[in-house]
């Protein structure tokens, strides 16, 4: 039974998870108060972890039915993030497993966003591909054991989540900008606007998204007010394209390299249905099983965290009092 705690963005989260079994997951969105400003900011980010970490871990044991004595472990996202949004749940995490007497594990988050694939219902037992694709990574990773993966490829530049975040603002549309996207690309045409798959002919696993943006900057620039408000769900439909067609165009190459017998996506993107239904098709296609967890899993939350914890040595008290946060 473990306690996690994670806040490296903008979600306060903690979950209790008894083996692959989520006794509760709660996840305190900080959306809204970053949505004026089009973006996370930090400070605001760590401001409001700190106000609502005890209240998120209390809601998180009493949804879950336990208590502090009941806990075999505590975890918490080390890192990578913001810094200051991590140092809450370091320190809050050290704080009640110290007072407690409990060992605590440290967890990379992108670890995190694979073992999500590992809780019930149907975990998925390694071998297998994962793609990672959040608002700060975008990753295929190579996941041979439970508790370690091999960074296939990764982005050289913007994450698919920051280029889907930064297109919304350019098209006037909310924050987070993924699923405002998603929402308006249903009234578009994919087709519309010839948007380039970076890297798609590209060879290796690497990924590109900064010429998009750049792309559909130049797109919004070359249109009056009325064509934009006009073809603003064109634009989302087409963009929201180019960005899953260079995630399954690698995926796909990824799979095309290695003998892999199945794959599971993971990260924020992941929620998007546009990239489910193609990853579907591709597995399809290849006779591979493909994992897809709920979209709630796929954005930030603390149940990842504890599954990962799993799979990764616990420090005893008092070793984990020196630990820094990992930006
Ligand atoms: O994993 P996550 O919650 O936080 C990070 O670790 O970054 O991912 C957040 C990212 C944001 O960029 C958000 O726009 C994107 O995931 N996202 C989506 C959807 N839901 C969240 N992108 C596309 N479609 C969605 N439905
Ligand atoms: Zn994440």
């Amino acid at each position: 039974m473990i306690l996690a705690l994670e806040t490296s963005c903008d979600d306060t989260c903690a979950a209790v998870v008894d083996g692959a079994r989520i006794r509760s997951n709660v996840i305190s969105s900080q959306a809204a108060a970053h949505a004026r400003y089009g973006g996370v900011v930090p400070e605001v980010a760590s401001r409001h972890h700190l106000e609502l970490v005890n209240p998120v871990v209390d809601a998180a044991l009493a949804e879950a039915g336990v208590g502090f004595d009941d806990l075999d472990a505590l975890a918490v996202t080390r890192g990578p993030g913001l810094i200051g949004a991590l140092l809450v749940g370091v320190a809050t995490a050290k704080s009640l497993a110290a007072a407690t007497r409990k060992p605590l594990v440290g967890v990379d988050h992108l670890h995190g966003h694979v073992a999500a694939n590992f809780l019930d219902p149907e975990p998925l037992d390694p071998p297998f591909v994962c793609l990672i694709a959040s608002g700060g990574h975008t990753q295929l990773a190579g996941v041979r054991e439970p508790g370690a993966f091999d960074v296939l490829g990764q982005t050289l530049d913007d994450a698919a989540g920051e280029a889907l975040d930064k297109g919304a603002r350019l098209l006037g549309l909310g924050y987070p900008g993924g699923p405002a996207i998603e929402r308006l690309a249903t009234e578009g045409d994919p087709e519309a606007f010839d948007f380039p798959v970076a890297m798609a002919r590209e060879p290796g696993l690497d990924f590109s998204f900064s010429g998009l943006k750049t792309a559909l900057l130049y797109a919004v620039r070359d249109l009056d007010r009325g064509e934009l408000e006009r073809r603003r769900a064109d634009l989302a439909a087409s963009y929201q394209a180019a960005v899953v067609g260079q995630l399954t165009a690698k995926l796909e190459r990824a799979l095309e390299d290695g003998d892999w017998q199945a794959v599971a996506l993971g990260g924020g993107v992941a929620a998007n249905s546009l990239l489910r239904e193609r990853t579907t098709d591709l597995c399809e296609e290849r006779d591979l099983r493909l994992k897809l967890v709920p979209g709630e899993l796929c954005t930030d939350n603390a149940a990842m965290i504890a599954s990962a914890a799993r799979f990764v040595e616990p420090t005893p008290y008092p070793d984990y009092l020196e630990w820094d946060a990992l930006a």
